[in-house]
């Protein structure tokens, strides 16, 4: 009897002592995370919302976590970084959902052309369904969703004429993301486009490899598009939406309460940029039209048309954005949370 109670107490210790190892080895290693983006150290929401995230990890840790950020591409191109952060050579990164699809077919859904009408049913939807898009992508990628983040519309900006008409599209040549939903969309209108890679873009708008491209309006200016585009056209056929994605290798490795920490300022940060950067358009298009002279028409005069034709290809999608099955119930899930 007394010997199993000393068997027991030293299975006990010897238990307690290795918790405490690990616990204290866990701790005491420095947790880096670096935070990749394509966007300018500027006010873009992006790039604020970077600093927020940075901000909240490292409170939240007391600085167990370190996060640094390297913005303008700088680690890579937001596809080949989201392949990174898959290996777990990068632990994190926040890019456009549409170049994130390639890799997380699932989270293509948010893409379909015409899904939103305004910000409150993306931010509502997005609430809902995310943790079945959390739990998709990390099968599909192994990277894991942290926050999804909205810029607004995607408008399309070109140099060469006002777009107003459907048939304003000919003739130019627009710059998407190598992604199904743009690509698809444009021809559905007509168009076939040029796609790049964003760090790419901005040279080829310059050198007029490409006449336009479309992204939020509040990247015309942090990305200072408005030195070589003039003309803008509220084409209302996206959200920017895109989410931080965090490798779940570097993840696994945390210590609990260091996981909880990113999750808790992952939510935060989205409830932070989805004020900034409404708050930011407004003010954006006056700036766009007073300080850097650019023509904005507005969304196009028969934009019935483009919608038909652009939601006449919906089910061409659902393939390569997580199977007709789970496009359905993201739908269900949208209708509950939006009613
Ligand atoms: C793109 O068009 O490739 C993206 O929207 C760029 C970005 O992340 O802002």
């Amino acid at each position: 009897m007394r010997n199993k109670v000393k068997r027991g107490l030293v299975v006990f210790l010897t238990m307690t002592i290795a918790i405490f190892f690990a616990f204290t080895i866990s701790h005491a290693k420095d947790w880096t995370l670096k935070l990749s983006h394509g966007d300018a150290e500027s006010p873009n929401p992006t790039h604020q919302t970077s600093l927020k995230f940075k901000e909240l990890v490292e409170k939240y840790t007391n600085g167990g976590v370190k996060v640094v950020i390297y913005a303008n591409n700088a680690l890579g191109n937001e596809q080949e970084v989201a392949q990174a952060v898959r290996q777990g050579n990068i632990e994190g990164e926040i890019l456009a959902t549409t170049n994130l699809q390639p890799l997380a077919p699932s989270i293509g859904v948010l893409q379909l052309p015409y899904l939103f009408g305004g910000h409150e049913e993306s931010w509502k939807t997005i609430t809902a369904t995310l943790p079945e898009i959390r739990s998709r992508v990390l099968q599909e990628s192994g990277v894991r969703i942290v926050a999804i983040y909205e810029k607004g519309f995607r408008v399309m900006s070109n140099s060469k004429k006002p777009v107003e008409v459907i048939g304003d599209l000919q003739g130019l040549k627009i710059r998407t993301s190598k992604s199904k939903a743009p690509i698809e969309t444009f021809k559905a209108w007509g168009l076939e486009v040029i796609p790049m890679a964003w760090d790419e873009v901005f040279s080829a708008l310059q050198q007029k490899v490409i006449d336009g491209q479309e992204n939020p309006y509040t990247t015309l200016v942090t990305s200072k598009f408005f030195e070589v585009q003039k003309y803008v056209t509220e084409i209302h056929y996206t959200l920017w939406t895109g989410p931080l994605i965090i490798s779940e290798k570097w993840f696994q490795q945390l210590p609990a309460e260091y996981q909880e920490a990113i999750t808790k300022a992952g939510a935060e940060s989205a409830t932070f940029e989805w004020k900034y950067s409404t708050d930011m358009i407004e003010g954006t298009k006056k700036d766009l039209v007073e300080k850097y002279n650019m023509v904005l028409s507005g969304p196009p005069k028969d934009e019935e048309i483009w919608k038909e034709k652009a939601m006449s290809i919906w089910p061409s999608f659902y393939n390569d954005f997580g199977g007709e099955e789970w496009v359905k119930k993201f739908l269900e899930i949208k209708a509950e949370a939006t009613k």
